[in-house]
């Protein structure tokens, strides 16, 4: 208990958010995504596909997530393993509740709403070698105390999809990311924003801003930074 309570302490405005992946209830092996309408509560089940998905950078689809979430839908409480590729696809709006990759393939969720706000609730991701949180739809996504460690992008709006576009909007506040490059990486030739709040980050990588397109192109990186704009960052610490 006095352990806890100093490991609070010294992290500090991000407090809320844990750190460490949570003990699992089990397995459960799946040879589908699981569909998810209204709220699904797994209890800290570890959820696995079998046979196995993941062919980690490789572009996979949604039939190759663990949970495919319908618009509204609400997913608590699960650990996603390492045998599927694509995570969570939100169709619509959805919320996640204390969900946690123990080692993410492809990414950890794609969210696919036309407009609406999207909501992370602690939880964490490991190991994403590119993106956590794919943004490919519109409107915001609200992560809050989440934990991300060995990553390369927190969240990224989409770069170069077939009808590309935005705004979309990104929060982050309360959260921790380590070993990892920016929170954020936005198209701010599509009115993109990315609010940060209360967060650490281990080197202070807030936001790299893009030129998107919609025609398959590499994005043109075109900066980095807050600029109190698109990009706009309130206590980032780098003590994490
Ligand atoms: C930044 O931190 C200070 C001190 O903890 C706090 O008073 C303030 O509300 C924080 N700002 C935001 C935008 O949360």
């Amino acid at each position: 208990m006095k352990h806890a309570t100093v490991l609070a302490f010294v992290s500090g405005a991000a407090a809320a958010a844990t750190t460490t992946l949570p003990a699992s209830a089990g397995v459960t092996s799946e040879p589908t995504a699981i569909p998810v309408s209204g709220e699904h509560d797994g209890g800290m089940m570890r959820y696995e596909r079998e046979p196995a998905v993941c062919q980690e950078q490789t572009e996979t689809g949604e039939d190759d997530a663990m949970f495919i979430l319908e618009d509204g839908a609400t997913l608590s409480n699960v650990i996603i393993g390492t045998s599927q590729a694509e995570g969570v696809h939100c169709r619509g709006t959805c919320t996640l509740n204390n969900v946690w990759w123990a080692d993410v393939c492809e990414d950890a969720a794609t969210f696919k709403q036309e407009s609406g706000t999207s909501y992370i609730n602690g939880g964490g991701a490991f190991h994403a070698d590119d993106k956590v949180f794919q943004f490919n739809g519109r409107g915001t996504v609200v992560i809050s105390d989440f934990y991300a460690n060995d990553y390369g992008k927190v969240v990224r709006s989409c770069g170069n999809c077939d009808d590309n576009g935005g705004p979309r909007n990104v929060v982050i506040e309360d959260s921790v990311a380590v070993d990892g490059g920016v929170l954020c990486g936005i198209n701010t030739n599509y009115g993109d924003t990315c609010q940060i709040s209360n967060t650490c980050q281990d080197d202070g990588k807030s936001c790299d801003m893009y030129e998107g397109n919609a025609d398959g192109d590499e994005p043109t990186k075109i900066g980095s930074g807050p600029d109190g704009e698109s990009c706009i960052v309130t206590n980032l610490t780098e003590d994490c």
